[in-house]
């Protein structure tokens, strides 16, 4: 049985609404020569959409950098104005990030969306990152548990075993993103521990391979502590992944 020691870090750079196509071409440049040979962790990029024809084409056959989209509609096609669906990212992507903060407070995204994006993820082939957290004011109020527990058992309770072991988790504090203020890494490891638990729960026994990450203004100096919290499996980087040399310092400390 694999342990969890055996689950090789990932860290994947949110890169947002920012970066066009020179934009990104220029930050896949410097991370792919600022990358080592062999990176402990699997690196993976989520550029906008209007990039990743770009991006992928510059990675080519470099393993070292993955592709994912940050956001996808849960059709395979039809009457969605301004929608990306499944079948379109496929020929790009490895990885499609669902349930986002962003979207669920800006766009509304509920709970229910957020699981019809990551089955839709799934049945494409794809793996999903599903993104929960708390908001400040629930972390007061002492919901923190409550509310991680409500998000990842609406993701993940009724899949295969199959399909948990293609998920990712990426746990981010909403109090956490943008702000410069990070979680501890005990915060992380007691969050980590709580989604354990739903994908332990969801999957019916022990799914080593399905990672929790952390995620809220990690940087190259918090991300070596963050990274080596128990139970943590990885990063997903905001802003930090923009600058390709702070992201390769924290790539590097994922296995520092
Ligand atoms: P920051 O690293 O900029 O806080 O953003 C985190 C995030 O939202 C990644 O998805």
């Amino acid at each position: 049985m694999m342990t969890p020691e055996m689950r090789r870090p990932l860290v994947a750079g949110n890169w947002k609404m920012h970066e066009g196509v020179a934009e990104a071409e220029a930050l896949v440049h410097s991370l792919l020569a600022g990358l080592p040979a062999t990176p402990a962790a699997e690196v993976l990029v989520l550029p906008p959409f209007t990039a990743l024809e770009t991006v992928h084409r510059l990675i080519g056959s470099d393993t070292r950098l993955r592709l994912g989209a940050q956001n996808c509609h849960w059709e395979t096609a039809g009457a969605f104005t301004g929608e990306i669906s499944t079948t379109m990212l496929e020929p790009w992507c490895a990885y499609v990030l669902v349930g986002h903060s962003e979207r669920r407070q800006l766009f509304g995204e509920t709970d229910e969306i957020v699981r019809r994006k990551l089955d839709a993820v799934l049945a494409a082939g794809m793996r999903p990152i599903l993104a929960l957290g708390e908001t400040g004011a629930e972390r007061e109020r002492g919901q923190t548990q409550a509310v991680l527990l409500r998000q990842a058992r609406s993701g993940l309770v009724g899949l295969s075993v199959d399909q948990v072991s293609r998920c990712t988790i990426a746990y981010e504090p909403i109090w956490a993103i943008g702000t410069g203020v990070a979680a501890t890494p005990a915060d992380a490891s007691e969050a980590a521990a709580v989604l354990r638990s739903v994908v332990d729960e969801a999957a019916g026994r022990e799914q080593p391979t399905v990672r929790i990450l952390y995620g809220g203004s990690v940087t190259a100096a918090s991300a070596a502590s963050l990274l080596h919290a128990p139970g943590v499996d990885g990063a997903l980087v905001g802003g930090a992944s923009l600058r390709a040399a702070e992201f390769c310092a924290i790539v590097a400390g994922a296995g520092a």
